[in-house]
């Protein structure tokens, strides 16, 4: 069938990789997804519900850095395209405890690239306009000071092992490509938020909290600006890159939506006060903002230019910030049980841990 690819999704049960199978089997339904996921604290299956298994959709548990299985996929479902998402993405966990960000994010990553070449670049293979496409970050390029933004061309600068692992696997992505010629493409996309974000990432955190008159932790003096991009728009930017864009290429994706902390934690606050009503004190929730030690390392902001994925594609975020947090909150206040399942589980425990000191 013309338009058909068989496209294997990692970590498509977390929050991107959820949103992006769940655009694939409503706008793309010629594509048949596989989506490998290794189901780590922040993969859930809730993530999916609706999804049902067919001809359109699989999902494998199983970990990227599993050669074996890997290159069984890529035989099994004659995978022609590579979303690859799955990732361990929490700084702050990077900082306690780096480990398995090095295991998965590079060791993961090159994984699936070697899968990839072995199955494309054999000369029997038939395989027709393959595409691997590695999911990175803005955070490569490390911190700006007030003013300036991310080109492509803005040299690597990695602060956390987060953004480290990350940097590393670009790296491997863009010398596969220069060395093998494998089609690979890369996009380092600012801050997302949407539906099914794991409660550990400031939005969902806060909006949780705020709900239940906890404390809001704010890090440092909260003025640390991120580049806010709501999810979907996110997941169809990474469509047109595998429809449009070029090999051996990087995108930047950003929302032109800077905001420091504080601003998004006030701004959370201010739409749960309007919609759920004041505390039982009659104080708004902004008064449970706490001021905590900072994050070691704390990158002080961050700001995509986004020109060549607008300029050469023709890619423009649909939704505002105040449009797409609004859509945030309610989603959340609709999906609440989503929210608890995940922080009286296991999670507890980190949560608490944290700020044991
Ligand atoms: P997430 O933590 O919500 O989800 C990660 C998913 O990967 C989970 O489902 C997890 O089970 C799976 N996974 C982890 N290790 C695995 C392994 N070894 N094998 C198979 N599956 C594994 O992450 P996210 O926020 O959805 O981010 C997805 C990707 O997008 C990451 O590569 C991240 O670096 C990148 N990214 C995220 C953002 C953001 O704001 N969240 C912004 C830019 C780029
Ligand atoms: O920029 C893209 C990156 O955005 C992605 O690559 C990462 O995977 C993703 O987690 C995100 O990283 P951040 O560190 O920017 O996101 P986080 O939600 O953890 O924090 C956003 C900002 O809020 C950051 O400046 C730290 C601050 N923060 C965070 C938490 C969890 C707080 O002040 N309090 C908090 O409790």
């Amino acid at each position: 069938m013309k338009n058909r690819r068989n496209i294997l999704v990692t970590g498509g049960c977390g929050f991107i990789g959820a949103n992006f199978v769940r655009l694939l089997v409503t706008a793309c339904k010629t594509w048949r997804v596989i989506n490998l996921d290794k189901l780590t604290y922040a993969g859930n299956l809730n993530n999916l519900v609706g999804i049902e298994e067919g001809e359109s959709y699989r999902f494998v548990k199983g970990d990227i850095c599993d050669k074996e299985l890997v290159e069984q996929l890529f035989r099994e479902e004659n995978i022609d395209t590579v979303v690859h998402f799955a990732a361990e993405s929490h700084v702050d966990r990077s900082i306690t405890g780096p480990a398995d960000f090095i295991q998965t994010n590079i060791v993961g990553t090159f994984t699936l690239l070697e899968a990839a070449r072995k199955s494309w670049m054999a000369e029997e293979s038939g395989v027709n306009n393959p595409c691997f496409l590695h999911v990175s970050t803005d955070e490569v390029y490390g911190s700006l000071g007030e003013t300036g933004f991310f080109t492509e061309e803005t040299p690597f600068d990695p602060r956390s092992p987060y953004s480290a692992s990350k940097a590393s696997s670009d790296h491997l992505a863009s010398a596969y490509f220069h060395t093998y010629e494998l089609p690979v493409r890369i996009t380092n996309c600012s801050n997302n938020y949407g539906p099914y974000q794991f409660p550990e990432k400031l939005i969902p955190l806060i909006f949780n909290n705020a709900l239940h008159g906890k404390p809001l932790p704010v890090y440092g003096d909260g003025k640390n600006v991120r580049d806010w991009l709501f999810v979907q728009d996110h997941c169809e930017a990474i469509v047109e890159v595998i429809k449009k864009g070029s090999n051996g290429h990087c995108y930047n994706i950003g929302g032109n939506n800077e905001k420091q902390n504080l601003d998004v934690v006030t701004v959370v606050c201010d739409l749960l006060d309007g919609k759920v009503g004041l505390l039982e004190s009659g104080n708004p929730r902004s008064s449970l903002i706490t001021y905590v030690k900072d994050r070691l390392g704390h990158d002080r902001r961050y700001a995509i230019d986004a020109t060549k994925i607008s300029s050469k594609l023709g890619w423009q975020p649909k939704m505002t910030f105040e449009q797409g947090i609004e859509k945030t909150i309610d989603w959340y206040l609709a999906n609440q049980s989503w929210v608890e399942d995940i922080v009286n589980g296991a999670y507890q425990n980190y949560y608490e841990n944290m700020y044991k000191d």
